[in-house]
């Protein structure tokens, strides 16, 4: 019987447009809401606001992680989905708001048709996924499940000097609820792919089977500035030049390992910025991705050993700070099996695949069982104002995390006659 509802494919979009415009990036249907800024503040009332109108308890923990939940028939831990509403400065409107806002779809449409699950159904959207201001990334899960502590997480300094403590209380959600909080019953995330496979297959729904290993580090370059006119080039104590032998070198590393070995420098910071000034310091930082955690260490103890040579060969000094190191991940084996099977019934075309992004959902599948629904982004383009999913693909995964929360909720009460709306059977 709680087979045939379906979410408000509207509904979403529309909730997906009012969170996006706030932060919004002029010309673009993408936003910018770092974490814990004031375009964040208010991304998080409006959610809050609608998880009240749902009739939804709201919670929120000492990292300001915000956890609306819908009681069961019984007491006891939740099925839960969710992701972030925090973005990158240049973040499209689907990259972790889909996980949250289907999320209120799915609560919307249990509501319409009238059913009672057994297990709460809860929605919960997690502080500092991206961490592009407050690395690491998935900030918020990582405390949330335990495998950071409270007391480390506030005090993380961001890459704007702001500390996340003093973050939270100046926006007012350093909440009372403990952490880490009891694992849910089950996480099911709704995400976009972020990348190019479905889209490029033609395929509706991935079936994700795991996240692979995160290696975040932060090189800084202590040269010399100097005149850039005068300073022979062997006298020079270059960090410009330095900075660029990094990117170099991490980007042909990833192409001698070949796929799925990636590496980027997303961020560089010369001083002082000069024309006609050799640069006297260099703040970079480096990304480094792979499924086979022997790979990505290897990579980067390659990287460690060539930060050494070229310090002496550029006389420079060179440090590094790892920011963030996550192992690949693999989902539960029987939540994999039930996206699939729920794709299938729901007559989507699906596949399995790996996660080339970080998830909040990484974060629980060592407390829960935990698995993620993929819809496909418009020329694999994301981390850009112009990321895009069609809006049938929306619904589509949203009808998806609906069907799986539904079953591992278990229904225990349905509505003798017709419901009113969204129900087709
Ligand atoms: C998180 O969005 C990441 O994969 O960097
Ligand atoms: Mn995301
Ligand atoms: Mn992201």
């Amino acid at each position: 019987m709680a087979t045939g509802i379906s979410v408000d494919g509207q509904g979403l979009s529309d909730r997906l447009a009012a969170l996006a415009s706030i932060g919004a990036i002029e010309g673009t249907d993408g936003a910018c809401r770092l974490a814990l800024t004031d375009e964040d503040r208010a991304g998080r009332d409006l959610v809050v606001t609608w998880m009240q109108d749902l009739g939804m308890d709201v919670i929120i923990d000492g990292i300001g992680n915000v956890v609306g939940t819908m009681a069961g028939a019984e007491p006891g831990p939740p099925v839960m989905c969710g992701s972030h509403i925090d973005t990158v400065r240049t973040g499209g409107r689907y990259d972790g708001n889909l996980g949250v806002l289907a999320g209120l779809q799915v609560v919307e449409a249990v509501q319409k048709a009238g059913l009672v699950t057994r297990r709460p159904l809860a929605v919960g959207f997690f502080t500092d996924e991206e961490g592009s201001r407050f690395p690491p990334d998935m900030l918020g899960s990582l405390v949330y499940t335990g495998e950071m502590a409270l007391e480390e997480a506030l005090d993380i300094v961001g890459n704007d000097g702001a500390v996340v403590g003093e973050e939270l209380d100046r926006i007012g959600y350093r909440g009372p609820a403990p952490c880490p909080s009891p694992p849910p019953h089950s996480f099911v995330e709704l995400h976009i792919e972020q990348g190019p496979i479905l889209d490029t297959e033609d395929v509706v729904i991935g079936v994700v089977t795991g996240v692979q290993g995160i290696s975040w580090t932060e090189i800084t370059v202590a040269g010399q500035s100097n005149h850039a006119g005068t300073t022979p080039m062997h006298m020079r104590h270059d960090a410009g030049w330095a900075a660029t032998r990094v990117a170099v070198f991490v980007h042909e590393l990833a192409e001698e390992f070949g796929p799925p070995q990636v590496a980027t420098v997303g961020r560089v910071e010369l001083h002082p910025n000069l024309v006609n000034v050799v640069a006297s310091d260099a703040v970079m930082t480096v990304d480094m991705r792979n499924t086979d955690d022997a790979l990505l260490t290897e990579a980067e103890d390659r990287l460690a050993a060539f930060l050494e040579e070229l310090a002496a060969e550029t006389g420079t000094g060179i440090t590094s700070r790892r920011l963030a190191r996550f192992a690949p991940v693999e989902f539960d084996p029987a939540m994999i099996d039930r996206v699939e099977r729920v794709a299938a019934e729901l007559g989507y075309s699906h596949r399995r695949l790996c996660s080339g992004a970080g998830h909040d959902a990484q974060m629980f599948a060592p407390v829960c069982p935990t698995s993620m629904v993929f819809v496909p982004s418009w020329e694999g383009i994301s981390h850009n104002p112009f990321e895009h999913t069609d809006a049938e693909h929306l619904e589509a995964g949203a009808n998806v995390l609906l069907r799986v929360m539904l079953e591992l909720a278990e229904v225990v009460e349905a509505p003798q006659r017709e419901p009113t709306a969204e129900v087709s059977a």
